[in-house]
């Protein structure tokens, strides 16, 4: 049963999960084809509203809108009245004015998509929201895992890093103990939110994350910009205790562990060069099926209410 609007993945219950990344892969055979578009969403009309930078969410919602032949507007928010004072619900209503179809947002509120959603019969697709939820981001990661591992219950998966500031850690987590993935965090106690209800295992020495045999390391960025206090004593510091380094990477190599970013990666921090070429890296899989989890999204939503 299609929805109207994608704000999070703790929503979703599993069989609407296992339909979005089982239509990925059709989508994504598109890619191969010389004519990449097909009508589906032909006279239909996205927004596209991003209050926070973005390079490939942004992106690949554009292609995928376009690959399904929709219209894209690209809502420049440093130009519009927001600047002058206007309120998100004024400019949502000068939006619903236009009759747009599709609003994907992302806002550095948490919770933000959501209100729009109720203010307008659009489909509105959380693209990012403080540090609450990155669904379609989930989405593409299960899907980029499921390549690699058709069956990926009792899988394992590290995720490393800044969870406390990261909507990616929170809904690819949710999106993984839903397909029965094993999930663990590794990071500073600082970084790392204490032991929840959700029964992640957690750790903050690497050895010890390590020896729990994950079958993939799952890197987040650092994210300065969300960091009120100083949360490690330095850089240097934290890719010396928790980065992959030259060192590391041969051993995840011989181990045939593999590695995922959702990007933009902190060459030097989060990991150093040689990740970028190693030959288990998911990290351009992950860019790549990012637009076919879009369309898929796109494609499943309903606008106007269901
Ligand atoms: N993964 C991700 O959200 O990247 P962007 O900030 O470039 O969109």
């Amino acid at each position: 049963m299609p929805r109207k609007d994608l704000l999070d993945i703790a929503s979703l219950d599993r069989e609407e999960i296992e339909h979005l990344l089982d239509q990925s892969a059709p989508f994504k055979d598109l890619f191969t084809r010389s004519v990449k578009k097909v009508p589906a969403l032909k006279g239909k009309s996205v927004l596209m509203l991003f209050y926070e930078p973005s390079t490939r969410t942004h992106s690949s919602f554009e292609v995928a809108a376009k690959r399904l032949s929709a219209d894209v507007t690209n809502f420049d928010v440093a130009q519009s009245s927001i600047t002058k004072g206007e309120s998100v619900r004024e400019t949502i209503e000068t939006l619903q004015a236009m009759r747009t179809d599709y609003v994907i947002v992302r806002h550095k509120a948490s919770g933000l998509p959501g209100t729009i959603a109720r203010l307008t019969r659009a489909s509105v697709i959380n693209a990012g929201d403080g540090a609450h939820a990155h669904p379609t981001q989930a989405l593409l990661d299960a899907f980029t895992i499921k390549e690699k591992f058709p069956e990926p219950a009792g899988r394992k998966v590290l995720i490393v890093g800044d969870i406390l500031h990261s909507r990616v850690a929170r809904s690819t987590c949710t999106i993984l103990k839903k397909l029965d993935v094993e999930v663990a965090y590794l990071g500073p106690g600082s970084l790392v939110p204490k032991q929840g209800a959700d029964k992640v295992r957690r750790f903050t020495n690497y050895n010890e994350a390590m020896a729990w045999n994950p079958d993939i390391v799952y890197l987040l960025r650092v994210q300065m910009e969300r960091q009120d206090v100083q949360y490690f004593p330095s850089l240097r510091e934290y890719h010396k205790l928790y980065g992959i380094t030259d060192a590391r990477l041969e051993e995840i190599r011989k181990r045939g562990i593999y590695i995922m970013h959702p990007g933009p990666v902190n060459r030097g921090v989060e990991l150093c060069d040689a990740v970028m070429d190693y030959e288990r890296s998911l990290i351009n899989d992950q860019v790549e099926n990012g637009i076919a989890a879009r369309m898929a999204v796109l494609y499943w939503l309903k606008p106007g209410g269901v």
